[in-house]
């Protein structure tokens, strides 16, 4: 397996490293799919679209499933709002959040203190705090958009936000998997790298700016996979999941 690899908990399977993204806009729907998926024992991902529209339980029927189930927020406001966000989902049972790395650094200790504090006082350990560093749907041309310097690279601001993250005291990060390897030989084996932006060989790239594949990510040294479309768009998605796990047990060896 490669160097790259990051150390995961022995008891993290490879299925549960594949995050599905439910990105559905009812319970309904996202349940259809988390019943079909529920054999393979893969682990959900419930966005915005979901979660504003069904909040909370749909949060806990997942978890149901017994698999980490992902609450993908990407909370970016001031330190204090953040910290109530991370206060009221983490003593609602959410154990896996992400905040932005934009949303700087005293906003990320905010959050990760706000996190312990919460854990704490309902009895659990702390949950995986993880920080988006860039968008995956963001490439080099937005950066200069932003009004970055000529020569900042993608590469270089991600690596950047990873390190401020981890200083933060965050478990790790959302970023792109061509960016995993250079992510993971500065922040070390422990921190948690989430990579979307995973396409199967030939699939449509749709608004994905930097994709890679499945085999491909876990060599750079993602750590958990995170795929919508390709799965929820697929005419089988059990099917596409299988076949997305069977890529990644090989490239696991
Ligand atoms: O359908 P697709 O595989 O492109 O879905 C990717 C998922 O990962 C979406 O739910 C999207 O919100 C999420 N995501 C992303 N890029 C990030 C962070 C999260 O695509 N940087």
């Amino acid at each position: 397996m490669s160097q790259l690899s990051g150390s995961l908990a022995p008891s993290v399977s490879v299925n549960e490293r594949l995050f599905v993204a439910l990105d559905y806009p009812d319970a309904d729907s996202a349940l259809a799919l988390a019943e079909k998926l529920a054999p393979l024992g893969v682990s959900f991902k419930v966005g915005m679209q979901l979660f504003y529209a069904e909040g909370m339980p749909v949060v806990r029927k997942l978890q149901g499933y017994g698999k980490t189930v992902f609450v993908d927020l990407k909370l970016h406001d001031i330190p204090n709002t953040v910290a109530g966000a991370v206060d009221s989902l983490v003593r609602q049972g959410v154990d896996f959040l992400n905040v932005h790395t934009q949303g700087g650094p005293d906003m990320m200790e905010a959050a990760v203190q706000a996190a312990r504090k919460a854990a704490s006082a309902i009895g659990k350990p702390a949950p995986k705090l993880i920080a988006v560093t860039l968008l995956t749907s963001l490439s080099e041309k937005h950066l200069r958009e932003f009004l970055f310097a000529e020569g900042v690279s993608v590469s270089e601001y991600v690596q950047h936000m990873a390190l401020q993250a981890k200083k933060c005291g965050m478990d790790g990060v959302v970023c792109s998997a061509q960016e995993a390897a250079v992510i993971r030989e500065e922040c070390g084996p422990d921190f948690l790298l989430v990579t979307p932006g995973i396409r199967p060989a030939g699939a449509d790239e749709q608004d994905q700016s930097r994709v890679i594949t499945p085999a491909q990510a876990l060599q750079n040294g993602s750590s958990y996979l995170v795929v919508g479309r390709p799965i929820t768009g697929a005419a089988d998605p059990l099917a596409s999941a299988q076949s997305i796990v069977a890529e990644m047990r090989g490239a696991l060896g």
